[in-house]
């Protein structure tokens, strides 16, 4: 084990040890790899280490980054009930009789089975740690819900994000966003430092990203990135649900992205 980990944690494989005194590894499209002290590893340690090898390329290659694999472990365990966000929506009538998109689901379980409860026609799950299948986003949906992603990815991955929301939702259709607040990132997690437009968060043992909004820097960021409208549809204490309904695109229109912390104009490319 002592060998990998360090190799591990520069692809962003969180590494967690279980009370039975296993260790479970967790890879990008949701791997999972089991190490016993007395079995080994759940498959021959050649396969793991060339398949974290090949994630390792795939990160220096910029095709995938240590930060999303991390990100799982941001994902709170919703052992009861749906997400806030997921509540209001289907309170709201707002995925009644629509085609529902679910991007960064995470542990939200209940979630599915309260959208079609509210009406869904169906409800399609995507998430790089949890939901994989990145098929469904081939499809237009009339409703893209993307809850508390944005605020834990850097610029450059959320701006990949922006992309999926902006290609996946339906010219008539609507996203909705849900970002975290600045007042609980600055107050209920431990900050390490300042890293790119947020902080680097310690609350387990590996850290992970936290950038807090208020309501107007993410309706702002979403009409800089995406074009359309959005507007605020209501707090959670200090998180925002925002709206955002897509413009028909004009051709040839330069739109920014956000590169490095910083707004840079590009030429609008949706598709990934
Ligand atoms: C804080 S959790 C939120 C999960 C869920 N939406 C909720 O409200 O409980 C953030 C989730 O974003 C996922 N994620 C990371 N990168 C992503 C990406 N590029 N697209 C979609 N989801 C992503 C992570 O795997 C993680 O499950």
């Amino acid at each position: 084990m002592g060998a990998l980990s360090d190799r591990m944690k520069k692809a962003g494989w969180p590494i967690v040890r279980e009370r039975n005194g296993s260790w479970v590894v967790y890879a990008s499209q949701a791997r999972e790899y089991r190490y016993d002290p007395s079995t080994g590893w759940s498959v021959p340690e050649k396969d793991l280490a060339a398949a974290l090898e090949n994630d390792l390329l795939e990160i220096q290659q910029g095709r995938l980054s240590a930060i999303r694999t991390l990100s799982r472990t941001t994902a709170l365990n919703h052992a009861r009930k749906p997400s806030q966000p997921i509540v209001r929506v289907c309170q709201d009538g707002r995925v009644d009789g629509k085609r529902v998109l679910h991007l960064g689901t995470g542990l939200d379980r209940f979630a599915k089975d309260a959208l079609l409860k509210a009406g869904a026609v169906s409800v399609d799950d995507y998430d790089p740690n949890f939901y994989p299948n990145r098929s469904v986003l081939d499809s237009t949906y009339d409703v893209v819900l993307c809850n508390y992603v944005l605020n834990i990815l850097t610029p450059a991955e959320r701006r990949l994000v922006y992309d999926d929301i902006a290609a996946c939702t339906a010219p008539q259709g609507s996203a909705y966003l849900c970002v975290q607040g600045k007042w609980p990132v600055l107050n209920k997690h431990r900050v390490v430092r300042k890293h790119e437009d947020g902080y680097l968060i310690r609350d387990t043992n590996v850290p992970t990203f936290r950038k807090g909004y208020d309501s107007q820097e993410l309706i702002d960021e979403v009409c800089g990135l995406l074009h359309g409208t959005a507007e605020l549809v209501c707090m959670f204490y200090n998180n925002s649900l925002v709206q955002w309904r897509p413009d028909k695109p004009k051709a040839g229109k330069a739109s920014p992205i956000i590169l490095n912390g910083k707004m840079e104009p590009r030429m609008n490319t949706n598709k990934r």
